[in-house]
């Protein structure tokens, strides 16, 4: 029943005079007599050559765009441009009709909005199976770097009692009688009765269970899917994301940013040799869209894009020469910000974007952070205002990747935790690890989607996880 070559291997090893049998969705019939058929194994198509008078009229007009069909015959050298093969149809079964009146998917453009709405049909496209093959490379390439660099990979929980972001923008887990919560004399939700026996969540990140591990096992990572209840509609933020968040015992700042830099290099280089006609589509279909713009609009190309990131080094500034550069610039002297830019702010995505997309034209890496904007775990700088963060920036997706060292002393940490109003007793097992043999340690989160969203050149992060999950929209 399987097929025993995809077309994908068969149009690279081109095995003429090989009699074979293969099942595939029809992308469409021309003339009565070419079948274009896809199996998912790549963006190019199968040509089947049928002769229409050897079959049924009534069969014939079943290949139809969306159908499933099994062919047998005989690969061929192709007579016409644009093949080098080709399958002469000997016998050929419908697996699966599809009425052409009904099919959603006609063979023309679709605008990426409309395919969002079938997404359960919508990995049958050229564009959406190239997304999703280089999704899948660049996933394969990051286990393959973690391994080859020492790591392990390790699992944390999806369900958590605490909030390692802090941020509060959590998924409740629950099942309390939504018609009968319990409540406390106090009069707030009684989780003692839920079943946890406490409050419950999705994570956020699996950072925090990371770094416990990390002083056990010295480099670890995670590559999960975490949960975010922000409600911010945007081109980049999901309510459900996957992110790889390593972990390295004596780790500092510095070797965590060269760890980020050589394992992004790594994963898209692994990318453009293993994914390289999939991109070339992708790359394709940008500059296609480009072309509308105006020409100072325009991306780079996807492939130069890929290949200047993999060449070049990353541009390392600290948070206070970032906002030097933002109130020196242009932009800011010709008020173009919407937001006002002063040491202590969070940078916006606006300046973000000015820092990567106009003044360096490469990733960034920003560091030093103000403590007061970012997590507690962080590691307080001996000027006691900044912490060692680091977040990494990209051209046309702004943060990537956030990390830091970690506060590894016992006392610091307690006052941070208490400055932020968390529980002291929730993180009861998060301070053992600095009461018993604590050390310096390092790690950073990259967001996997926005990662595709870099490497493919889709402007919305719906467009690079199959189904996705954003506010008012949990369908398929
Ligand atoms: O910067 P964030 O919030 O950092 C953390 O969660 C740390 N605990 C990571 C760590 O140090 N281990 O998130 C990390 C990355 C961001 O840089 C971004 O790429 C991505 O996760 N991200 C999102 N991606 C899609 N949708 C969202 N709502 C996202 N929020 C963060
Ligand atoms: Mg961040």
């Amino acid at each position: 029943m399987k097929n025993e070559y995809s077309i994908f291997e068969l149009l690279k090893t081109k095995p003429v005079g090989t009699s074979m049998t293969l099942s595939g969705w029809v992308r469409t019939f021309r003339s009565n007599r070419f079948i274009a058929l896809n199996d998912g194994s790549t963006a190019k198509n199968l040509q089947c050559v049928v002769d229409f008078e050897s079959f049924d009229e009534s069969l014939l007009k079943r290949i139809t765009t969306g159908a499933c069909i099994r062919v047998s015959g005989k690969i061929a050298e192709s007579l016409g441009k644009g093949q080098p093969i080709e399958l002469m149809v000997e016998s050929l079964e419908i697996l699966g009709d599809s009425d052409p009146e009904k099919y959603p998917l006609q063979p023309k453009k679709h605008s990426l909005e409309f395919l969002r709405e079938i997404a359960h049909l919508r990995s049958r496209t050229t564009t959406f199976g190239a997304i999703f093959r280089v999704r899948h490379h660049l996933a394969y390439a990051i286990h393959q770097y973690f391994n080859e660099n020492g790591f392990f990979y390790v699992h944390t929980p999806v369900i958590t009692g605490s909030d390692a972001e802090g941020a509060g923008e959590l998924f409740n887990v629950s099942v309390l009688d939504k018609k009968n919560i319990p409540f406390t004399d106090s009069g707030e939700v009684d989780y003692s009765r839920d079943f946890f026996g406490k409050e419950a969540n999705l994570t956020v990140s699996g950072q925090l269970e990371a770094e416990l591990l990390a002083l056990g096992l010295g480099k670890v990572y995670t590559f999960g899917p975490t949960f975010r209840a922000e409600n911010s509609n945007t081109a980049r933020h999901l309510a459900e994301f996957w992110m790889i968040e390593p972990e390295m015992a004596f780790y500092d700042l510095r070797e965590n940013m060269d760890l980020a830099e050589s394992f992004l290099k790594y994963i898209i280089r692994y990318t453009l040799t293993h994914a390289e006609e999939d991109l070339s589509i992708l790359g394709q279909r940008l500059t296609d869209e480009d072309a509308s713009k105006p020409v100072d609009q325009r991306a780079m190309p996807l492939l130069d894009k890929l290949k200047f990131v993999t060449e070049n080094d990353f541009q390392r500034i600290t948070y206070t020469e970032a906002i030097d550069i933002l109130l020196n610039s242009p932009f800011h002297k010709k008020k173009k910000f919407n937001f006002p830019v002063e040491w202590g702010m969070d940078l916006q995505s606006e300046h973000e974007r000015y820092l990567v997309e106009k003044h360096f034209k490469s990733p960034v890496i920003i560091t030093d952070y103000p403590a007061a904007i970012k997590a507690f775990y962080m590691r307080l700088n001996d000027d006691e205002k900044t912490v060692r963060a680091m977040d990494i920036l990209v051209p046309g997706i702004g943060e990537i990747v956030g990390g830091s060292q970690r506060e590894e002393r016992y006392d610091v940490l307690l006052d941070r935790i208490k400055q932020f109003g968390i529980a002291e007793e929730s993180l009861w097992w998060y301070l053992d690890t600095r009461r018993f043999g604590t050390c310096p340690h390092s790690g950073f989160g990259l967001g996997f989607e926005r990662l595709v969203q870099f490497v493919t050149g889709m402007s919305n992060i719906r467009d690079v996880i199959p189904f996705p999950r954003t506010p008012g929209n949990c369908e398929f």
